[in-house]
């Protein structure tokens, strides 16, 4: 057995090593390339040389390999590619990554051919892509680095995604752009006095994503004249706009205006080295129409765009975000109104700290290693995140940083050339004060928060979460039941208080019954239940024991019973449900009995105008007065009504698919999740109060511009907001399907 097993294996090797197993189609212009390129024997197998080619069985049934990947490195000498590459029928990425290996042009007359081909690099590129170029519909990517032809219509005219030219050379032009490509998502483009710019990218490119531009405009070059980069129109689909300006040692200031006063809507701009400036005709530089899927961004480095401004030149959207590194501007040239994120790293303009005053949605500042001197102002005290450290303020710190002392508030504000303060300077907080007047009744379920106010409070600290820091924190309540209760908190400038609270009483507000996973449950829907125990229901005056609540948060707390549990009760007879929970009485609630109630839609598409709709199911009775409707709790007219289909007038609202329609028959509730649409006929001026979105940026993105970009192209917007702390411990009213998708889960571990 043995010997027979090494035989055959033997055998093996020996059968492989003797034959080739690349599609015989396929050796010889693979031998070929490989030879002429490297030197590879033609005696050798070009499917073995895994440094420059991937290949794979061409079925799974075959024997026989076939070319998926072609990786060619640096050749013994200059290369150009002329043989006829259309035998590697399975190429799906064709990657020449040196600017030493050429493509002959007569490639681009079968590329045609490749129906798998992902993705083609050009390492350099000399001879124009044919203009009557078809490619194939699979081809994503095309990258070139060096170009030195000019690059022909054929790639713009394609229905390729993403198209990346880097690093040009003399010779590099643009074509005229003219028919509108709805393909093309991420263009990055170089610009320089002799290749032009296309001035329509954004009428031709309709559904752009992400543009880069890169502008190469040193007047020191040979034959420099001058030139613009403009575009005429408005990009409708654009979420990330990169301008880099490269070689700038001697730059020419080019107006970027034409790009930022048409994009829309936009997440990101960046803009990267010298050679950009505000048309002084523009003055300022106001992106407040701009809308944003989050918040906006705006990152500069290193760019004096912002550096010959004669008062304010910029103006943000609400709630943005503005990062800047290895600039000189001055603080005056920004209005803050907007902002709700700043960073500032190595500004080398001498200057004070940001006047913050007209700044109120403004929740975090990061100035370092700037020249800023003279005091840090007591306003920054209401800021949720500061960073003001490896600066050159020589001034004083205000009250809520001496609160802390050098050790805490240090690293906040040091190392800098303070007056009133070091690493060893002791804690002194004479004007701590909590405000007697607290919220001391909280939720039991674990989301309660009683809110404090006062001076110098802090940021954080022991069980305590910024609202407004210093002015207005939150201390996180711990699921619980009943009344006369305290809880300890350590400020951050080591105080330790008490607060006393109460624990809501149990309100009740529907029943429903339910079928999990086989069992069926008697459910009870309010507020003030007990999370952590049992609770105890009075149904017609029978105690009886449901399980601990499940759900809570944005919705309603649940108690269930099995079923059969359930005292039995007449079909649409009525029944007096309250409950007792840590001592507090609930309300008594009178319902009437139904054995299902029963929505048939499975969701609810409404007009934002407001209307009329149909809503069908089975609704157990035929006693209308029974019934009510409402949507995110707004009480709709039923204006007729059977016991299988209700006809509702529903209230205008924003177009959203957070909404939820509830039905109450006798107080057995069912949810339907709604979704409002742009629609409708008569438009009524939306009542519903607009919400104010409270987030802000927390992490920074790093950028990092690199003339020679990574090989694959990220399209992830490079912008990552992040929740808030909240705004006043309130409640949205958003239903969220994980949460119940939780709660069910919660409900089975607790009842198996
Ligand atoms: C190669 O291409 C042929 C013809 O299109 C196809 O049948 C086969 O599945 C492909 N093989 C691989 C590994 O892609
Ligand atoms: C597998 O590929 C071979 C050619 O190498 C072809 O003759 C055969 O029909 C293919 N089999 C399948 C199942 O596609
Ligand atoms: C492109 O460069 C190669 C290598 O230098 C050269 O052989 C070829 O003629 C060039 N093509 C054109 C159109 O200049
Ligand atoms: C630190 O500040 C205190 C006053 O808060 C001062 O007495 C002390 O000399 C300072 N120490 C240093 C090293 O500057
Ligand atoms: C307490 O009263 C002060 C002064 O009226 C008010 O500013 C503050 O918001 C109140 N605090 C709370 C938590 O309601
Ligand atoms: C709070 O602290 C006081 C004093 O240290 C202590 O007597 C009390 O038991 C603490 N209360 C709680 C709820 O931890
Ligand atoms: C339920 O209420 C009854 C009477 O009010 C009481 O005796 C019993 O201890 C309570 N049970 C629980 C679990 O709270
Ligand atoms: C009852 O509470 C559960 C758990 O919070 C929730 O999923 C469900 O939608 C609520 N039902 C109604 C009718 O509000
Ligand atoms: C409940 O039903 C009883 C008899 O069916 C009736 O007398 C009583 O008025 C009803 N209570 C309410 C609140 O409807
Ligand atoms: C709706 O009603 C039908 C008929 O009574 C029943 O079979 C079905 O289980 C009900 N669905 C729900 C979700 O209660
Ligand atoms: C409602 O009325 C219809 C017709 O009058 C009757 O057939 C049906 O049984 C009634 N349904 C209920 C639940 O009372
Ligand atoms: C929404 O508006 C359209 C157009 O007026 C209308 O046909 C449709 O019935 C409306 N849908 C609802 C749910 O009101």
């Amino acid at each position: 057995m043995k010997i027979i097993l090494t035989l055959s294996i033997f055998l093996i090797c020996f059968l492989q090593l003797g034959q080739s197993i690349i599609d015989p189609s396929q050796k010889d212009v693979m031998s070929d390339l490989l030879f002429n390129m490297y030197g590879y024997s033609k005696g050798l197998d070009p499917c073995d040389n895994s440094a420059y080619v991937i290949c794979d069985y061409i079925n799974s049934t075959s024997t026989f390999k076939t070319v998926k990947e072609l990786h060619l490195g640096t050749p013994l000498q200059e290369y150009v590619i002329t043989q006829d590459l259309s035998p590697l029928q399975n190429l799906t990425y064709l990657q020449l990554n040196y600017n030493n290996i050429y493509l002959s042009s007569s490639f681009f007359n079968y590329v045609n051919k490749f129906s798998q081909l992902l993705r083609i690099y050009l390492g350099s590129y000399n001879e124009t892509i044919p203009d009557d170029t078809i490619f194939p519909a699979s081809l994503e990517s095309f990258l070139i680095y060096n170009p030195s032809a000019p690059l022909g219509r054929a790639i713009f005219e394609s229905t390729i995604k993403n198209i990346f030219i880097y690093s040009p050379l003399t010779g590099f032009s643009y074509p005229t752009l003219i028919n509108v490509n709805p393909y093309l998502e991420y263009l990055a483009l170089p610009v320089t006095f002799y290749s032009g710019f296309p001035s329509n990218i954004s009428r031709v490119f309709t559904n752009l994503n992400k543009l880069e531009i890169r502008v190469f405009n040193d007047m020191n070059e040979n034959n420099y004249k001058n030139f613009s980069i403009s575009n005429i129109g408005v990009f409708k689909n654009l979420k990330g706009l990169d301008f880099e300006f490269n070689d700038g040692d001697n730059s020419q200031e080019l107006y970027i205006h034409s790009f930022l006063s048409n994009v829309p809507f936009i997440n990101y701009i960046y803009i990267y080295g010298l050679g950009a400036t505000i048309d002084p005709s523009a003055g300022i530089l106001d992106l407040s129409y701009i809308k944003a899927d989050n918040n906006f961004e705006l990152e500069i480095d290193s760019s004096s765009i912002l550096n010959n401004c004669k008062g304010t030149c910029i103006k943000f959207p609400k709630y943005s975000s503005f990062n800047s590194y290895y600039c000189a501007f001055s603080y005056n040239a920004i209005d803050f109104s907007n902002l709700v994120y700043f960073k500032d790293l190595y500004n080398e303009h001498e200057q004070n700290l940001p006047n913050i005053d007209n700044a109120p949605l403004l929740d975090e500042i990061y100035i370092s290693y700037s020249v800023v001197v003279g005091d840090i102002p007591e306003s920054y005290c209401r800021l949720n995140k500061l960073n003001l450290r490896n600066n050159e303020l020589d001034g004083t710190v205000p009250s809520c940083i001496q609160c802390l002392g050098g050790v805490k508030g240090g690293d906040i504000v040091l190392p800098n050339p303070l007056l009133n303060f070091n690493k060893t300077s002791e804690p002194y907080c004479p004007n701590f004060k909590i405000d007697q007047n607290y919220t001391n009744l909280v939720a039991t379920d674990g989301t309660g928060k009683i809110i404090i106010t006062g001076t110098n409070l802090g940021w954080d600290g022991n069980g305590l979460t910024p609202i407004i820091a210093n002015s207005k924190l939150a201390i996180t309540i711990p699921k619980g039941v009943g009344t006369n209760k305290s809880i300890n908190v350590t400020f951050q400038n080591g105080e330790l208080r008490t607060f006393n609270y109460s624990y809501i009483p149990p309100f009740i507000k529907s029943y429903a019954i339910i079928e999990l996973f086989g069992q069926k449950y008697f459910t009870i829907n309010g507020t003030g239940f007990d999370f952590n125990d049992s609770n105890n229901i009075t149904i017609n005056g029978q105690q009886i024991t449901f399980f601990n609540a499940l759900g809570g948060g944005d919705n309603d707390g649940m108690i269930e019973l099995y079923f059969i549990e359930l005292p039995n009760l007449a079909t649409e007879s009525n029944f007096t449900v309250s409950a007792l929970v840590g001592g507090q009485s609930s309300n008594e609630v009178t319902f009437y009995y139904f054995n299902s109630i029963n929505i048939t839609e499975e969701k609810l598409v409404l007009n934002n105008t407001g209307g009329s709709v149909d809503i069908n199911g089975l609704f157990g009775t035929n006693n209308t007065s029974l019934v009510s409707v409402s949507i995110n709790g707004i009480n709709c007219l039923v204006t007729s009504y059977t016991n299988s289909k209700l006809t509702i007038q529903y209230p205008s609202n924003q177009v959203g698919d957070n909404y939820v329609l509830t039905l109450n028959v006798g107080g057995y509730a069912v949810n339907l999740v709604v979704e409002y649409i742009e629609g409708g006929e008569t438009p009524t001026p939306s009542t519903t109060p607009s919400t104010t979105p409270s987030t802000t940026p927390s992490t920074t993105p790093s950028i990092t511009p690199s003339t020679t970009p990574s090989t694959t192209p990220s399209t992830t917007p490079s912008s990552a907001p992040t929740q808030s702390p909240g705004d006043d411990g309130s409640t949205s009213s958003t239903l969220s399907i994980s949460f119940y998708l939780i709660t069910l889960l919660l409900l089975t571990q607790q009842l198996i």
